[in-house]
C-alpha cells in the first residue's frame, strides 16, 4: 500500500516533469523559472509554500485556509478540514489517509484551471505550508516519501 502510493505518487511527479506547461506552450513552466534555490529544510518550504499558496490557491480556499464560497476549508482539521472521505457530490473520489493522499490529489486536480501547472517542489512546498498551517512541524524536508508515512490525524 505505502509502495503503491509512493510509486504512483513518483510518476505523478515524473509526469509533471515531463508535462509541464503541455496544456499551453510546450516551454518549461514559468512558474519554475525562479532564481531562488528549491528549499532545503521544512522551514524554506513553508515560506515557500505560503507565497505559492497564496498566488495559486488562496483565492478558492481562502487567504488561510478557511475555505470560501468557490472552494472548501483546507486549513483547520478540527473545523473539517480534508475529511477523510470525499464530500457528496465531489471531484474527489479518493480518501484522505496520508499526507500524499492529498497530495496526490491536489497535483491531479489542482488549481482546477490548471492542475499539474506548479513545479513538484511547490506543490510539496504548499503541503508543507498546510501543514504548518494545521500546527504540525516536521523536522525536515517533505517529500513523497516522508509524506506516504504522514497519517493525517482525525
Ligand atoms: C478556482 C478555485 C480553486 C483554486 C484556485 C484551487 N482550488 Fe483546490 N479546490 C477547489 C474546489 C471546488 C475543490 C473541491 C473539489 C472536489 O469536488 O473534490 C477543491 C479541493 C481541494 C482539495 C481537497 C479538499 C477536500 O476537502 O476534498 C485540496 C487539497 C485542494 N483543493 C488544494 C488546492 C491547492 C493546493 C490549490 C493551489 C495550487 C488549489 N486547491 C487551488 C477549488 C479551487
Amino acid at each position: 500500500m505505502t509502495r503503491t502510493t509512493r510509486t504512483s505518487l513518483v510518476s505523478v511527479f515524473l509526469l509533471l516533469a515531463a508535462c509541464d506547461g503541455s496544456s499551453s506552450t510546450p516551454t518549461t513552466d514559468a512558474s519554475v523559472a525562479t532564481d531562488a534555490p528549491p528549499p532545503a529544510t521544512f522551514a524554506e518550504q513553508v515560506e515557500l509554500g505560503a507565497a505559492t499558496y497564496t498566488a495559486h490557491c488562496a483565492s478558492c480556499h481562502g487567504a488561510s485556509g478557511e475555505g470560501t464560497a468557490t472552494g472548501p476549508r483546507v486549513v483547520g482539521l478540527a473545523e473539517g478540514a480534508l475529511p477523510l472521505e470525499p464530500r457528496e457530490g465531489a471531484v474527489r473520489t479518493t480518501q484522505f489517509v496520508t499526507v500524499a493522499d492529498v497530495a496526490e490529489f491536489a497535483v491531479m486536480a489542482m488549481p482546477p484551471t490548471a492542475p499539474g501547472s506548479l513545479s513538484g517542489e511547490e506543490y510539496w512546498a504548499i503541503l508543507a505550508f498546510a501543514l504548518h498551517a494545521n500546527g504540525i512541524d516536521l523536522d525536515r524536508k517533505l517529500d513523497a516519501e516522508l509524506a506516504a508515512t504522514l497519517t493525517i490525524p482525525r
